[in-house]
């Protein structure tokens, strides 16, 4: 399968303050990851909240600058050196769709301006009425009536909202979409129509889809591939059958058990592993394996040195003892 992305030992860092009596503090948010993105697939990034995702998500789109490291895309352009007409042509392949629909969406702006905003950016020389064509096409895409094209945001539910903010992400036709949280704002029975919508227009469009999400359950449904994040860190990386059949990572096995089974019998016998304690600051991660202050398998190695990533039965895992 063709690479759209390749990482490699990308860092996001945030530099904090500092003054007369405070020294600068940084924030490893994403701390040297590698991974590949392929065409077509569905790559669902999981971990718990602050654990560097959206970070992620955002230098990808060019919303957070990357402090080292390379991300390729579509094997020509390098997301951490582009220039800005370099950045046109990725946002006119990669698309981000936003937590929370109703706040992404600006409320003085009819639903045609908020849908036609990106295009009319990337492609300001389009005729207005193929403009208007582009946008009742991809409305239809996404469940939305053309008689909907002149209201206002307020007048739409969440799940709607959410229709207009995929509709607007996929006016450009992008080969990419990240989707950072993007249903976790949603009640129960909505989010399950999102999720289904995005998986329709998977197939449909051919896309690859980044689902970054702290549920794992959906991420079960919608994802081949999952790449669990703890501290800016890759713990586990693999395709879904092998993520969830045989875990590897005691980062990963503490999140998959806190994951309700459907099964009422299996739900009542399982042992949650809880995690101790907080995520430690990433401001100062600890000096070995980062997950080694909650994990119940950490001993003096895991303290003292960070293990590298290896490959084990076709997973990537960061622990000594995998
Ligand atoms: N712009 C920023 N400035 C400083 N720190 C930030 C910034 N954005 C995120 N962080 C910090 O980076 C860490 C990772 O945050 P984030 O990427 O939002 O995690 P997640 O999306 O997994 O919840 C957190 O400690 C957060 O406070
Ligand atoms: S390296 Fe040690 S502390 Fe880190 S996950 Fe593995 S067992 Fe736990
Ligand atoms: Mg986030």
């Amino acid at each position: 399968m063709k690479k759209i992305l390749e990482v490699k030992n990308l860092k996001v860092h945030f530099e904090l303050g500092g003054g007369m009596f405070k020294a600068k503090r940084v924030v490893h948010a994403v701390d040297g990851i590698d991974f590949d993105v392929f065409e077509g697939e569905t790559l669902g990034i999981v971990g718990e909240s602050g654990c560097g995702k959206s970070s992620l998500a955002r230098a990808l789109c060019g919303l957070n600058k990357i402090t080292s490291g390379s991300a390729l895309f579509a094997g020509k352009i390098d997301l951490a050196k582009a220039s800005s007409k370099e950045w046109n042509e990725v946002h006119k392949q990669m698309q981000f769709i936003f937590q929370d629909p109703v706040a992404a969406l600006d409320p003085r702006m009819t639903v045609a301006e908020i849908i036609s905003e990106p295009l009319i950016t990337l492609y300001p020389d389009m005729k207005k009425d193929q403009v208007l064509q582009k946008v009742l096409a991809t409305m239809k895409l996404v469940g939305l009536t053309q008689n909907q094209v002149n209201r206002y945001p307020q007048e739409f539910s969440g799940g709607q909202c959410q229709r207009i903010g995929i509709a607007r992400a996929l006016i450009l036709e992008p080969k990419i979409l990240i989707c950072d949280e993007s249903v976790s704002a949603l009640d129960v029975s909505i989010k399950a129509q999102i999720i289904n919508l995005l998986q329709e227009l998977q197939q449909q469009l051919k896309l690859t889809i980044l689902f970054i999400s702290h549920d794992l359950g959906v991420v079960k449904h919608i994802c081949n591939r999952i790449l669990v994040m703890y501290l800016g860190n890759i713990m586990e990386l693999g395709n879904k059958q092998a993520i969830y059949s045989n875990t590897l990572h005691p980062y990963t096995k503490a999140l998959l058990s806190a994951v309700p089974v459907a099964n009422p019998t299996l739900e009542k016998t399982k042992q949650i592993q809880l995690l101790e304690g907080d995520l430690p600051s990433p401001v100062n991660p600890p000096k070995g394996c980062v997950f080694s202050t909650r994990c119940p398998q950490a001993d003096d190695v895991c303290r003292a040195s960070r293990p590298k990533g290896k490959i084990i039965q076709e997973h990537f895992v960061t622990c000594f003892k995998a």
